[in-house]
C-alpha cells in the first residue's frame, strides 16, 4: 500500500476518486471550502484529516504520494503549483484549466523534478475506446476522410441535488461551459486521429439556460493527416447524445458512448455489424484509470495523458474560443 493522498475538492468526482483510490492508500486527507462536503465525505469514507484549505493540509503533512485535484478548473493551476513546490505528484481532473496561461512554466518545473503528472481524460480508459483504436490501427475502414463527433446533455439534469445555476458549470469564470467541460471529445479525437492543423469555431449561448458559460460549441477541425472533423458540444440535449461517426474510404464506424456500442460497416461485407458493451464496462474506466495512476506512481507505467499532452487539448480549446471571437479559421500554434 502507498502512504497518503490529499484529495482537493470533494464534490461529485472527488468522491468517486476516493472510492477508487481508497484500497491503494493507507491514509486519505481531504480539502474543500465547504464544511458540509467535508462532513459528508468523512462519514462515507475513512478520512485521516479534513481541511477547509488545501494550503493548510500541505503545511501539516509531508507524507503525500500525490495530490488529486478535483475542484472547478479555474483553481487547478494554483493547487498544482502548491503541490509542485512540495515535490508532490499530481492527478489533475480535466479540463487542465480555463486556459493554457501559466502551465508551460509549471510543466517545465514538473518535468525537471520528475514528478508524475496525469490529467484525467478518462474516456481513453473505456474498453470500447481501446477497441475502436485497435480497429482504426488495423485500417479496417481504409483511409479516414471525415469524422463527426456529437457530445450533448442537459445541464440541469447533471446534479439533481443542486440548482444548476449555482454549480460551477454555469459560470464562465470558474471554467464551466460546453467546450471546456466536454473536452473529453477533443482529447478523444486527438488520441484517435492525431494533431490538428486548424480550427474554425462558434462558441456561445443559444438556449434559455441561465448560465454565463457557453451552452453550445461547434468546431470544424482540419487534422494534420488531412481529415476534416465536425465536433459539436452542448448542454441542452434533453437526452444524452454522445457518439463519434468515422467515415473511411472502405466503410463507416460509429462509437456510441450512450448505447455502449461500436457499429461497423465495411463495404467489402456490405452489411452492418454491432459490437455490444455494457454500462458496467463503461464505468470501469474510473477504476482502470485509478490503477493506471497507481502503476505510474510505482514506476510500472508511463502516464497515458500527462500535462504536455493535455496542454495540446487546452491549446485547441483556447484557439477555438479565439476563432469564435474573431470569426476566423485559425492555425493551431
Ligand atoms: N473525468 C470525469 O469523468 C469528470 C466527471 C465530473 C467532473 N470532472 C471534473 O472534475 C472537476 C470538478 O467537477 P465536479 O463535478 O466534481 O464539481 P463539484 O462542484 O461537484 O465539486 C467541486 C468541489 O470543489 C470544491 N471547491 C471549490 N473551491 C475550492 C477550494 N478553493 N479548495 C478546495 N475545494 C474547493 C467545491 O466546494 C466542491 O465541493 C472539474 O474539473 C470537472 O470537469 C470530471
Amino acid at each position: 500500500m502507498l502512504n497518503a493522498i490529499l484529495v482537493v475538492g470533494v464534490g461529485s468526482i472527488g468522491k468517486r476518486h476516493i472510492s477508487n483510490f481508497k484500497k491503494y492508500f493507507k491514509k486519505i486527507d481531504i480539502a474543500d471550502t465547504r464544511s458540509d462536503r467535508l462532513k459528508d465525505v468523512s462519514k462515507l469514507y475513512k478520512i485521516r484529516n479534513s481541511y477547509k484549505s488545501y494550503i493548510d493540509a500541505l503545511k501539516n503533512h509531508n507524507d503525500y504520494s500525490a495530490v488529486i485535484v478535483c475542484t472547478p478548473p479555474h483553481l487547478h493551476l494554483d493547487i498544482a503549483k502548491e503541490a509542485v513546490k512540495k515535490n508532490i505528484n499530481l492527478f489533475i481532473e480535466k479540463p487542465l484549466s480555463i486556459n493554457s496561461k501559466g502551465w508551460k512554466e509549471l510543466n517545465r518545473k514538473i518535468i525537471n523534478k520528475k514528478l508524475i503528472n496525469y490529467v484525467a481524460f478518462c474516456h481513453r480508459h473505456i474498453k470500447y475506446t481501446q477497441k475502436l483504436k485497435s480497429l482504426l490501427d488495423k485500417n479496417i475502414i481504409g483511409k479516414i476522410i471525415n469524422i463527426n463527433l456529437r457530445w450533448g446533455s442537459y445541464l440541469p439534469d447533471w446534479h439533481p441535488y443542486e440548482d444548476y445555476r449555482s454549480f460551477y458549470m454555469a459560470k464562465k469564470n470558474q471554467g464551466g461551459g460546453a467546450l471546456l467541460d466536454e473536452s473529453h471529445g477533443i482529447d478523444l479525437v486527438r488520441y484517435l486521429f492525431g494533431e490538428v492543423d486548424s480550427v474554425f469555431a462558434k462558441v456561445g449561448n443559444f438556449s434559455d439556460l441561465e448560465i454565463s458559460s457557453d451552452d453550445n460549441a461547434y468546431l470544424t477541425l482540419i487534422f494534420k493527416e488531412k481529415i476534416i472533423g465536425h465536433l459539436n458540444f452542448d448542454l441542452v440535449a434533453r437526452h444524452p447524445r454522445i457518439y463519434l461517426e468515422i467515415n473511411g474510404s472502405e466503410g463507416i464506424i460509429i462509437w456510441d458512448r450512450v448505447e455502449h456500442t461500436i457499429k461497423i460497416f465495411e463495404i467489402k461485407k456490405n452489411k452492418w455489424k454491432t459490437l455490444n458493451f455494457s454500462k458496467e464496462e463503461f464505468m470501469e474506466m474510473y477504476p482502470r484509470q485509478a490503477k493506471h495512476f497507481i502503476n505510474c506512481l510505482k514506476g510500472k507505467e508511463k502516464e497515458k495523458i500527462d500535462i504536455t499532452d493535455a496542454l495540446k487539448t487546452q491549446n485547441l480549446i483556447d484557439t477555438s474560443f479565439s476563432s469564435s471571437k474573431y470569426e476566423k479559421l485559425l492555425k493551431i500554434k
